[in-house]
């Protein structure tokens, strides 16, 4: 139980940004008022997409997050209802043109300084490659909008710690993607931390990963920047970002890191099918102490080829119980349901060890990860409150990739300090 209550507390505790003071209207007081306020016409929030032809800006965040929430509207905490309006923006009008055209959306331009100038715009969102973020958020934070971005918010820690500072300063609602602390399988996992169905917690262990095809013969599955280096690429930090919330949301905070980031695949084939030298990482082995004695192994690898249910699986063990979690599943074991083994390499296995798992229930509707974030945030605009998982979380994750790298480069074990604005 022990454990249990700390990560709760983690995740629960308001972020240094809770101190941040948005200047919006606060609900009126009588109840006469309220009905007032709640009979109100429908509000449209605005919102820039930037990057939104890439991977990860239009397949989870324009397909599957904000055209079904334009569909079906918001409800904010005082009831009122508040329709979604996205404005693509990005590097190629053609693109952008067709995009709209598809899906029935009036407004897109290549031109971000003036979706950023535009007062009726509220909030600013960016997918594009992470060496584009850091100029862009500082623009849209500077012009007063409330920002939601993919991670990871910056290059280096300097620049997300100054992103998370900007942020605090103008009093915005700032978000980052945290989009596995969503994931069905994850959210099964903490209800059964929640619970205090481990016992005292012992270990995590955490497999990520699937084969990248190099490019030559079929095509890459990921875009090339991933592997240079000098365009924002690599897996440390790529993942690390997101594996210190996971920890962080799930466990606790992440005390220290070991890793051991390589290149196994030097050379690769690019969007026009030239060979190019890898200068980044493709795989990473990491193992983190966290708070209260737990220690979390994570292997994170584009050069791995998948024996798992999942394309990523967590694993964690303690004194009453265990549980697996991927993407959308989550099985767990108690202490009265653990076989015995007894190790003898001279007779073959006896027992069906996965089937001695049983399958925890959803026993909610566990909608899309990213569109439940994005609901989520979109409502602490609305009341004008700090989204809990934000740009000094967000900042944290940098620092943990960071950390890793420079971890792997020295060959040694490294503390991970607090960050303090
Ligand atoms: N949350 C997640 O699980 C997750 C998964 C993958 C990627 N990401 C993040 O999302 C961001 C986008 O990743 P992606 O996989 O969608 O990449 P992508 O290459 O598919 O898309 C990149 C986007 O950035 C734009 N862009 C702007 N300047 C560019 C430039 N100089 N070169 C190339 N593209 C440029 C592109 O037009 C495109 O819209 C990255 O920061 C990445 O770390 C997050």
């Amino acid at each position: 139980m022990e454990s249990a209550f700390r990560s709760a507390d983690i995740a629960n505790a308001p972020t240094a940004c809770s101190a941040v003071q948005v200047n919006r209207p606060r609900l009126p007081a009588s109840p006469a008022d309220q009905i007032r306020h709640l009979s109100m016409t429908t509000r449209t929030l605005r919102i820039a997409m930037n990057g939104v032809t890439g991977r990860m800006g239009y397949r989870q965040h324009l397909l599957r997050s904000i055209l079904p929430l334009r569909e079906s509207g918001l409800t904010a905490d005082d009831g009122s209802r508040v329709a979604v309006e996205p404005i693509l923006v990005g590097r190629s009008a053609d693109k952008l043109a067709d995009m709209a055209a598809e899906h029935g959306i009036e407004h897109w331009t290549t031109d971000v300084a003036s979706v950023i100038a535009d007062p009726s715009v509220e909030v600013y969102f960016d997918a594009q490659v992470t060496s584009r973020r850091f100029e862009a958020l500082t623009a849209a934070i500077k012009a007063g909008k409330h920002v939601y971005t993919e991670k990871p918010t910056a290059e280096t820690l300097t620049e997300a710690v100054e992103l998370a500072r900007m942020a605090q300063n103008a009093g915005i609602t700032a978000g980052v993607v945290h989009d596995k602390l969503y994931l069905p399988g994850l959210v099964k996992l903490r209800r059964l931390v929640d619970e205090g169905f481990f016992g005292r917690i012992l270990s995590m262990r955490g497999e990520f990963g699937y084969w990248v095809f190099e490019g030559d013969g079929q095509p890459a599955q990921r875009p090339s920047w991933n592997y240079r280096a000098q365009d924002g690429g690599g897996i440390t930090v790529d993942m690390f970002c997101h594996w210190n919330y996971v920890m962080e949301g799930i466990l606790g905070k992440v005390e220290t890191v070991t890793a051991k980031a390589v290149t196994h695949i030097p050379t690769r084939w690019d969007e026009a099918h030239q060979p190019y030298p890898v200068t980044a990482d493709d795989a990473v082995y990491g193992i983190f102490d966290i708070s209260g004695g737990i220690v979390a192994q994570i292997n994170s690898s584009w050069a791995v080829r998948v024996f798992r249910d999942e394309l990523v699986e967590f694993q964690v063990d303690g004194t009453h119980g265990s549980a697996v979690a991927g993407l959308r599943r989550c099985r767990a074991q108690h202490r009265v349901h653990t076989p015995k083994p007894v190790w003898n390499p001279d007779l073959p296995a006896t027992e069906q060890f996965r089937d001695q798992w049983l399958e925890v229930p959803d026993n909610a509707v566990l909608d899309n990860g990213f569109k439940l974030q994005w609901e989520e945030y979109l409502r602490d605009v609305l009341a004008a409150r700090p989204h809990r998982y934000d740009l000094l979380s967000a900042a944290r994750g940098v620092q943990l990739a960071e950390l890793g790298l420079k971890s792997s480069t020295e060959g040694r074990r490294l503390d991970v300090p607090e960050i303090v604005l």
